[in-house]
Order: structure tokens, then C-alpha cells, then sequence
């Protein structure tokens, strides 16, 4: 067990693709500045490997994760962390890192107030950090990205899951180096379910579908592609404002295709990309039914979905709108291309269906900003850092070691969250209520969320409670090149 801090700088960042051993990227390419702002945005890196035709790939289903055992209220999971070759490409094998070797990792399927141990070996030959993102969990579990666990070590994380079913995520957390850990497969589902979530007659079994979305580059053999930052000038520069991809991975397949029933779907969206936000449509009807932190109090019909990375909507889809042999496209409208197109489903039977999405789910308190003890104001910025150019909350770099925010336990805050460019915004710990977006407030019924994005030049106000637990936590960025360019705060619960 590995714990405490390590040096912020034992390793400097223009050394993480040393390290790592994945693929060059030559040129620093496109300039990275937008001309409004002059502030770094997303690159996009072009993959030098032959691609295959959409949907030409059937939608692989990550395995469940089965416990190693079950003694009374809780479930003991293994992982082990380690690298292995994958055919994401057909015909090419590409060595990632992954959670059981596999990429996404195995899918946990957990329930709501189970005790659920995850002892996490690491076999990567790197330090690793585990997070289970939207959980509710003790500090010393949550993954706090210096809690190092060291090549061959191993270290239990306990969820206790004291929380609304949900569609939650695990990955990597390493300080300064999340997101090459995460391009490079560290990625997978995590989904707590619940008593009042059984009793509903939503779509579930083979129609509850998991669905991890990322994009990717890919050089010639195969590998991964990450942008070196081996001290070329400009290249780390260059790709400071995120990573991204031309190929869209949904569960680690390139534009795949899933055959589905004339019925209902229950699909789990997660954005698991480093950089790159969707807006993802199907062209017709679809009804969110839940959110980051849980079921929508009542169902709400949508024509497009925006998630920025580490956001998730569950949403249903009737495929019995089609007919057998029409396709589907679920396709990204904030995309261009072929980062347009996600996957596709084919409908290719009649089958019997008794699910419905019934017109109330779940209840959603909503926490009054009236009992706010306090406003808090989190600016989201670039700005100068170590003699160069890094992402800032309140002017500052990450510093493990200090506290933005001390936060009582059980208090009602309202967190003033501001940006120069677009932020999806996370905090550990616990769900949060957005309240409004420049100054509008928000319409509509409540809904838990742990990430908000900030578009360019934005004040989002969120309304926060930390429950349950005292100690250190983190907010930060996810887009995971900020994150790693100290756009992270911790702030401590008292
Ligand atoms: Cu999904 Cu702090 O991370
Ligand atoms: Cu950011």
C-alpha cells in the first residue's frame, strides 16, 4: 500500500511521453491559439493509421466485473492494472493500459449502500491513482491524484456507495499524467443500482447498454497516438488546451454498429474523452432518464445530447419507431467528418417488449440556495505557471498541499464557477445542483450533476452540500490536459 505525497516535480511533464513510450507526434502542427482569446484550444491529432469504414465493427459489451467474494454487506472486487495488446484497429494491435488488461476495464455493476472493495494492483510499471468518478467516498478512497499506488504495489479503494443508482465511471488519477493515462485505456463503467431504480420498468438486461465514448489517434502500426512532449519547442505548447482524437471509440471500437430489436433501449452515454465534447442526436426521439448523479425526477424528451468529457446521460431509445433493416445513426453534431459519426444501430428484429419509461422516476430534492451559508468564487483561467504556461483556479497552479476551500460538513454553498475558455468543471466527493448560467437561472425540475461544462467567457452557479465525510478532496478541469496542466484545486471538508 502505497500512500502520501510524492514531489510534485520527481518527474517533469515534458517527460510523461518518454515514459510512456507512446507514439510521436512530429509537428506541433495547426496553431493551438483562438484568435479571440489567444488562449491554447483543443488539437486535433491525425491518426496515420488506415481506418476502417464506419460501422464495420460490431459494439463490444465490456465484461461485468465478478466479485473475488461476497461476505455479508459487501462485495470484493480485484483489478489489476497492466498493459496488453488490443485489436482496436481491425488487423492491428494496439498495446494499451488497462483494467484487467482490457480496455474499457470490466464494468462494475454495484449497488447503492453494498460496501464495494476494489483492491487495485498495479502492474503498469508507472504510479497509478484510482478514482471512481460521481462516487461518494471516504478521502482516503477516493483517489487524491498524489495517493500514488507504486509499480507492483497494491491498494484497496472501499466504496461504500451511500448513494442514488447511477451511471458512474473509474479511472486513472495520476497527478500531472491522467491524461495519458486514460488515452492509454485506463478508463471503465461503473453502475450503481438501487431499489427504487428495480422497481421501474425501464429497459434492462441486454437492452441496458453501456456505452463509453472517446476519441482517439492512432500512428501507422497501431499505437497510440499521445503528443510528445519530448522537449521539442511548441509541441507541449501546442496541445496544452486538450487532445483530439479523429477516431470516435465507443467501448474501445472504432464507429461501431449494434444490432438491436424493434424495443426499448436504456443507453448509458459517458464521455470518457480527454478533450472533446458531443452533441449526440439519433436524429429522432430519444428520453433522458437520468443524469451524472442519478434518474431526472420525471423523463425528459431530447432531441440531442450535449456531454462534455466525464459528463453521462442514461437515455431511452424506442427502436420500434423503425422498421427491420433501417439503421440508426447515433452522430456527434458538435463533430465534423468522421468525428461526426459515433456508431450505429441496426435494426434487425421484432421482439416482444414490456419495458416503459414511466412519467415519474425518482424524486430530486433540490437544494435551496436560499440556506447558503456561503458563495465561493472558483475562476478557471490560463496563466503563467513555473516559467511557462499551465491552467489556473484562482490564479493559482494545483498545490496538493493547499486548500482552496474549507467547506463545513452538512453546509449549503454556492460555488460561483467562471471561465476563459470552455471548463467541464468536476468536484469529488458529492452531486451538485447548477443554479444558473450567467446570471440566468436554471428552468426546469432539479438534477444531480458532479461535472458542469462552462462554455467560453462563462459564471455557472452551482449549489453544493458535502455529506458524510471529512478530509481532502479535489475539483479540477476535465479536460484532462488542463487537469495535468494544474487546473485542480483541493479543498477540505470540516
Ligand atoms: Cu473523472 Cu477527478 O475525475
Ligand atoms: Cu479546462
Amino acid at each position: 500500500m502505497t500512500r502520501g505525497a510524492q514531489p510534485r516535480h520527481a518527474v517533469g511533464r515534458r517527460d510523461v511521453l518518454r515514459l510512456f513510450g507512446l507514439g510521436a507526434v512530429a509537428a506541433a502542427g495547426a496553431q493551438g491559439c483562438s484568435l479571440l482569446t489567444g488562449t491554447p484550444q483543443p488539437q486535433l491529432l491525425t491518426s496515420a493509421a488506415p481506418l476502417p469504414r464506419p460501422y464495420a465493427v460490431p459494439l463490444p459489451i465490456p465484461e461485468v466485473a465478478r466479485p473475488v467474494r461476497s461476505a455479508g454487506e459487501v462485495d470484493f472486487y480485484e483489478l489489476t492494472g497492466r498493459a496488453a495488446e488490443a485489436e482496436l484497429l481491425p488487423g492491428l494491435r494496439t498495446t494499451v493500459w488497462g483494467y484487467g488488461g482490457t480496455f474499457p476495464g470490466p464494468t462494475i455493476r454495484a449497488r447503492s449502500g453494498r460496501r464495494t472493495v476494489v483492491k487495485l494492483t498495479n502492474r503498469l510499471g508507472e504510479p497509478t491513482v484510482l478514482h471512481l468518478h460521481g462516487g461518494h467516498t471516504p478521502p482516503e478512497s477516493d483517489g487524491f491524484p498524489t495517493d500514488l499506488v507504486a509499480p507492483g504495489a497494491s491498494r484497496e479503494y472501499v466504496f461504500p456507495l451511500e448513494q442514488r443508482a447511477a451511471t458512474l465511471w473509474y479511472h486513472d488519477h495520476r497527478m500531472d499524467y491522467t491524461g495519458p493515462q486514460v488515452w492509454r485505456g485506463l478508463a471503465g463503467m461503473f453502475l450503481v443500482g438501487d431499489a427504487e431504480e428495480e422497481a421501474l420498468p425501464l429497459p434492462s438486461g441486454e437492452r441496458d447498454v453501456p456505452l463509453l465514448i472517446c476519441d482517439r489517434s492512432f500512428a501507422a502500426d497501431g499505437t497510440l497516438l499521445y503528443p510528445a512532449l519530448e522537449g521539442r519547442p511548441g509541441v507541449r505548447e501546442a496541445y496544452m488546451g486538450g487532445v483530439l482524437g479523429d477516431v470516435i471509440l465507443v467501448n474501445g471500437a472504432p464507429w461501431p454498429e449494434l444490432r438491436v430489436a424493434r424495443a426499448r433501449y436504456r443507453l448509458r452515454l459517458c464521455n470518457a474523452s480527454n478533450a472533446r465534447a458531443y452533441e449526440l442526436s439519433t436524429g429522432g426521439a430519444m428520453v433522458q432518464i437520468g443524469s451524472d448523479g442519478g434518474l431526472l425526477a420525471s423523463p425528459k424528451p431530447v432531441r440531442q445530447i450535449r456531454l462534455a468529457p466525464g459528463e453521462r446521460a442514461d437515455v431511452v431509445v424506442d427502436f420500434s419507431a423503425y422498421r427491420v433493416g433501417q439503421h440508426v445513426e447515433l452522430r456527434n453534431l458538435a463533430g465534423e467528418g468522421a468525428q461526426a459519426r459515433v456508431m450505429r444501430f441496426a435494426v434487425d428484429r421484432d421482439e416482444s417488449d414490456d419495458s416503459a419509461v414511466p412519467a415519474r422516476l425518482s424524486t430530486v430534492e433540490a437544494l435551496d440556495p436560499a440556506r447558503a451559508t456561503v458563495t465561493r468564487d472558483f475562476e478557471f483561467s490560463s496563466g503563467s505557471m513555473h516559467g511557462g504556461t499551465g491552467w489556473l483556479i484562482n490564479g493559482r497552479p494545483f498545490d496538493a498541499a493547499r486548500m482552496e476551500a474549507r467547506p463545513k460538513l452538512g453546509d449549503i454553498e454556492i460555488w460561483r464557477l467562471t471561465s476563459d475558455v470552455a471548463h467541464p468543471v468536476h468536484l469529488h466527493l458529492d452531486q451538485f445542483q447548477v443554479l444558473s448560467v450567467n446570471g440566468e437561472r436554471r428552468q426546469g425540475a432539479p438534477e444531480w450533476k458532479d461535472t458542469v461544462e462552462l462554455r467560453d467567457a462563462q459564471t455557472v452557479e452551482i449549489v453544493t452540500r458535502f455529506t458524510d465525510y471529512r478530509g481532502r478532496y479535489v475539483l479540477h478541469c476535465h479536460n484532462l490536459e488542463h487537469e495535468d496542466m494544474a487546473m485542480m484545486a483541493a479543498f477540505e471538508v470540516v
